[in-house]
This record gives structure tokens, sequence and C-alpha cells, in this order.
């Protein structure tokens, strides 16, 4: 059976989730995280479907149409959460894939969960996809759904698109079913990855764990007897932001007046540094945090003149590690608060919150240093948010050379995180910049990012996945 839409995305979370209030009462809202906020507004363009999961267990709702395009929710059972989400993606590939920052869990029935639901998804979509439709399947949580997909329907045209690292190959192999998910993985026409060294990770994987044949970026998939040879390319597609939609939002007369306010509530700062993640252990908070009380402690900044804002969004609470990141980052906070926090000024303002992106918009044109100090990272949207927003030219970016954006954006202040020493030397000379140099680096990271926006990041991808085989792929690299 065929859908109607020519376009379906795959991701594990719709653009927005059902929430639950205390009263029994529900409501949608905007789901956390980068991807949606990168694939919104090319759905919105393309009038297509979007499968995904609705962010609360045991929600039955039925395809709806909202926020510009067809919402397909896929239910999980409370016990699939537990093990599919938190376990198999949260607690196995997100740490496996972020350099074992925090040990990986591997258990069999997480596995089970993994692939009954993947095949879940991938039925959703099927349903979806019109006759010769391209499905873009989104990160580790759908590392399977290509390959199904493929059997179900094996007219489609399939992209995967990995948000977050591919791991070097001694890492990946420990996972235990590492074969299955490479083979998922090869259902797709175009593998996408932020870094190219991402990219021939994987090449890397599939040579030594597969028999296929590779030649540069391209795997050939011998065929069977019901289906033709193929090919399968993995690039990379550094993600990006609705760029344009950032720079007009800090041009507002209300965001910049927000922006003067939140200045003057902190008690006019003559620094304000600041820091916005998911409250996640491959974040680095904890290092940067640690470094500016330790520029506190040695002198080299003091309160009030110096403040740094750290907002760390609720993320997937359920999570033991997780957990245990919240404790030791508010313990950290409470005691550098503690020893150097005055009446009436704080050393750091920390929120456990998100918040919509006027006032994070608000938040990043008041800041005169964001520090982005991720251990291991994707891409790191938050660094290209605060670039867009920095309309006046204003503003240096501390950026970590673990996230994937440090490929793009020359102009930053890059560190090594686990280098407390270099990072406090880093967050010192952005403090102390001259506002020459400040604007002459800003300047190249504004044309860069304004220009490499995510309109264009979709355009490349599936401009390259309706490339078939034998023509020029070289010319859509990006
Ligand atoms: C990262 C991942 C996304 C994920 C987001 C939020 O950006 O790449 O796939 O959606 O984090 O995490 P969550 O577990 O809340 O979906």
């Amino acid at each position: 059976m065929s859908g109607r839409y020519g376009l379906v995305v795959v991701a594990n979370r719709l653009p927005v989730d059902l929430t639950v209030e205390d009263d029994g009462s529900t409501s949608w809202r905007r789901s956390p995280g980068g991807l949606v906020s990168a694939l919104e507004p090319v759905m919105q363009a393309a009038d297509g479907a979007w499968v995904g999961w609705a962010g609360s267990p045991d929600v039955e709702a039925d395809a709806f149409d909202g926020d510009g395009m067809r919402l397909v929710p896929v239910a999980l059972s409370a016990d699939e959460v537990r093990d599919y989400y938190e376990g198999f993606s949260n607690d196995t590939l997100w740490p496996l894939y972020h350099d074992v920052i925090s040990p990986p869990e591997f258990h069999r029935r997480w596995w089970d969960a993994y692939r009954r639901v993947n095949r879940r998804f991938a039925e959703a979509a099927a349903d979806q996809a019109a006759e010769g439709a391209t499905v873009w399947v989104q990160d580790y949580q759908l590392q399977l759904v290509p390959a199904l997909l493929r059997d179900l329907r094996p007219d489609l045209r399939i992209g995967y698109f990995h948000h977050i690292p591919f791991p070097p190959l001694e890492i990946f192999a420990q996972l235990p079913w590492r074969r299955q998910v490479v083979e998922g993985l090869l259902g797709a026409d175009l593998i996408g990855f932020q870094r190219a060294g991402d990219a021939s990770n994987f090449v890397r994987v599939v040579r030594r764990l597969t028999d296929l044949s590779t030649k540069g970026q391209v795997i050939t998939v011998p065929g069977t007897e019901e289906t033709a040879a193929r090919t399968v390319r993995a690039a990379a597609f550094p993600i990006s932001i609705d760029s344009a939609r950032f720079d007009a939002m800090a041009r507002t007369e209300a965001v910049r007046a927000r922006a003067r306010e939140i200045r003057r509530d902190l008690g006019d700062p003559s620094v304000l540094l600041l820091g916005v993640d998911r409250l996640d252990y491959t974040k680095g908070i904890r290092h940067r945090i640690k470094a500016f009380g330790e520029l506190l402690e040695e002198g080299r900044l003091a309160v009030p003149e110096a403040a740094l804002v750290q907002v760390a969004s609720p993320s997937r609470e359920n999570v033991e590690a997780y957990q245990q990141l919240r404790d030791e980052v508010e313990t950290l906070v409470g005691r550098i608060n503690g020893e150097h926090g005055q009446i009436g000024s704080a050393a750091i303002y920390y929120m456990h919150h998100s918040y919509p992106p006027e006032e994070m918009a608000a938040l990043y044109l008041a800041a005169d240093v964001m520090l982005v100090t991720a251990l291991r990272d994707g891409m790191n949207l938050v660094a290209k948010e605060f670039v867009a927003a920095c309309t006046d030219d204003r503003g240096v970016l501390v950026l970590s050379e673990f996230a994937g954006a440090a490929d793009e954006l020359a102009g930053s202040l890059l560190v090594n995180p686990h280098d407390i020493d270099g990072l406090k030397d880093a967050i010192e000379r952005a403090v102390t910049m001259e506002p020459r140099e400040m604007r002459r680096r800003m300047r190249k990271l504004r044309r860069r990012v304004l220009e490499d926006d995510v309109t264009k990041w979709s355009r490349t991808f599936l401009d390259a996945l309706a490339l078939r085989p034998g023509q020029s792929p070289g010319a859509v690299m990006p």
C-alpha cells in the first residue's frame, strides 16, 4: 500500500511533543534538540509528512495536519520508552557514539525493543510514502529503518542522516549487534554525516565488518535473485540552522530590549559569559564551570564584574547518567556561588529550564562570550544560533574542537575542553579581546553561518539523494 506524500521524514520525535499536564489535560509543545529545529523549516516548505513519536508513552493519536505538514504519531508503550528510547538509544548508542564518555550498557532486551520499534517506524513511513517517494530517515534511534523500509518498499529513494558522531571502528566494534546496525544503514541510498571524519569512520567499519567492496565514499551492495545491485554513498553534509530567522529575531526591538533588560537584571556586569546546552554529559558543562570557578579563584575574573549564565535544559531525566550529571553540576554551581557570590550578585546563574527561541536570541545578544565546550558533539547548533543572533558583530565564540561546528567556524577561539588551563586562557583572551579583532572574527563567522543555512543543507542532501548512480556525485559535494 502506498500513501500520498512525496517526501516523508522519519525521526524519533515529532516536531511537537504531547505534554500531559497535572490536571490530566494535554497540549502540544515544541520538541527539544537541534534535529527538530533544523528540519522544521524544510518540511514546512515541502508539504511532506513527518513520522515520529509524540514524546509520551502510550499516546495513540491519529495523524493530523499541524505546523505546515502532516504529523504521523508512532505509539510507544512505557516499556518501549524504557528499553528502546532510554535504554538502547540513550544508554547504549549515545554514550558509545560519543567516545564512551559515559560507559555504554549492552542489554539484549533493549536491542529487541530497538528492532521492534524500528520496524514500527518503517511500517508507518511505508504507509505514508507515495510511489517512488523520497524518505529521509533521521538519526541514531532509527538506524535499522533504511533496510527495513527497503524490504517493504523497494520503489522508494531512501536517505539517512546521522546527527551525532560516528565513532572509530575500535569503539563501534564493541557493539554486540554492530553488523545488524551497519546492514540497517546500508538500506539507504545516501548516508549523510556531520563531518568528513564521521563518513570515513563509517566506510572503514563497512570494510572491516562486511565483505562489501568500497571505493572512496561509495559502497556496492550486490544484487539478489529479486533485486539489482546498488550503490550507497556515505558523505559529509554539515547541518545548520535557520540563520535568517535568528538574525531577524535578534534585530527586533522586543528582543533587543529584552537583551538590555537581562543585562540590567544581572546588575550590568562588564563581562557576561553564556552557556546553553541540554543537560548532557557530552556538553562539557562541568569543565566550563570548573574553568570559570578557577578564574574567579585566581582573581583573573571577579564578581560582580563577571557573571556566567548557564542554561541547562532538562533532558533524558530517567537515565541514570543524566541524573548523576545533574547532581554534579548543581553541586559545583552551589560551591562556586557559595565561595564567590555576593548578596545581589551570583557568580553563576544556573537555569534548569528550556526557553522559547526569542528568549534565547535575547540571551545570545546580551552575552559577551559564548562557551561551547562539548567533549564530543555531532555539530552543536547552539554555536551557530549564537553567531546568527550577533547582529551587531559583538561577541566572541569559544568553541570546542570536538564539536562538528569546529570544522566550519574559523573565527572562533578553538579549545580542547579537557585542557582546563588552555580553556581558562581562551576565556581570558575572549574577555579581553580588542573590539576590532572581535568584529573581524564575528563578521567571518556570520558570513559562514548566514550563507550555509539549513535550507542549503537539506537542498544539498536531497539533491545528492536524487542523483542516480553514474550521475556525477562530485558535483553536489558540499
Ligand atoms: C540530539 C539528537 C536528537 C535528539 C535531541 C534531543 O540533538 O541528535 O536526535 O532528538 O538530541 O534528545 P531527546 O532524547 O530529548 O530526543
